[in-house]
């Protein structure tokens, strides 16, 4: 945990705005989307980061709560709603005490899934809504490309996942998926790898060629355009939403 709260002590204050998923308005509301039909409940966030997701759920009449291991990030969240410093795997807060848990783009990160996934299940309330998001392969055809470049460059990734893999860990004790939304967001990577200080100069240049001259048929799948010297690719986003198994 200490090597995450290392890199992301070193991200807090440029993360928002280091990568166009972080805020972009389609992929936040399909998270609000997934949600439903509860509303205007209370939501925790975990893994919040700077609290782009939940902020946005504050704005929609929800009651938001979050958390996040990196205390930088956690005091940023927590200038729009209220956030703990803690592990999601051990979250303070009573069994059933939230309509909607959300968790985005973290568990790739996360030393025990699954003891974050029971922690979601035990704060929900019985029928409540688990939104479970994250970037994953277009398909086989690019993933293996893909897992070179996230390997390349995140150097706290757990796991690779995929679709399939993901939807196996949510499913394998604690949740069943009763929607799935998939959409594409198109990200710089030369801004992104500008704005990610934890990478040496020579990181960000080689990620930015792995994209860049990425191979086919990864090339056409991500749509890669190298415009004014910037690298712009898209990338795959799924969201499950899903419910307790035992409800
Ligand atoms: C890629 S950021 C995503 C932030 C946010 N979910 C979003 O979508 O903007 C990953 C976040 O997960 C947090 N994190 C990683 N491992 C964690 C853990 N075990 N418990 C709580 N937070 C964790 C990091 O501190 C970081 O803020």
């Amino acid at each position: 945990m200490k090597k995450v709260i290392n890199q992301f002590t070193t991200r807090a204050e440029t993360y928002s705005a280091s990568a166009n998923w972080i805020s972009d308005q389609n992929l936040i509301q399909e998270h609000i989307a997934a949600a439903s039909p509860r509303g205007n409940g209370n939501v925790l966030e975990l893994c919040c980061g700077t609290g782009m997701v939940g902020r946005n759920f504050a704005a929609a009449g929800w009651h938001v709560c979050g958390i996040d291991l990196t205390k930088g990030m956690a005091e940023e969240a927590n200038r729009f709603f209220p956030c703990i410093c803690s592990p999601a795997e051990q979250v303070p807060f009573l069994d059933g005490a939230f309509d909607v848990v959300v968790l985005r783009q973290a568990y790739f990160l996360l030393e025990d899934g699954q003891k974050v996934l029971e922690q979601a299940h035990r704060v929900l309330k019985p029928g409540g809504v688990f939104v479970f998001s994250q970037t994953v392969p277009f398909s086989s055809e690019d993933s293996p490309w893909l897992e070179h470049i996230h390997r390349t460059k995140q150097a706290q990734l757990r796991e690779f996942f995929t679709e399939e893999s993901l939807k196996q860990q949510l499913e394998q004790d604690f949740f069943r998926v009763r929607e799935v939304r998939r959409l594409p967001v198109r990200e710089n990577i030369t801004r992104w790898m500008a704005l990610a200080p934890e990478q040496t100069p020579e990181q960000q240049a080689e990620v930015c060629r792995l994209v860049a001259e990425a191979p086919e048929p990864y090339h056409s799948i991500h749509k890669v355009e190298v415009v004014d010297g910037e690298v712009l690719e898209d990338w795959n986003w799924i969201i499950f939403s899903a419910v307790r198994k035992s409800d």
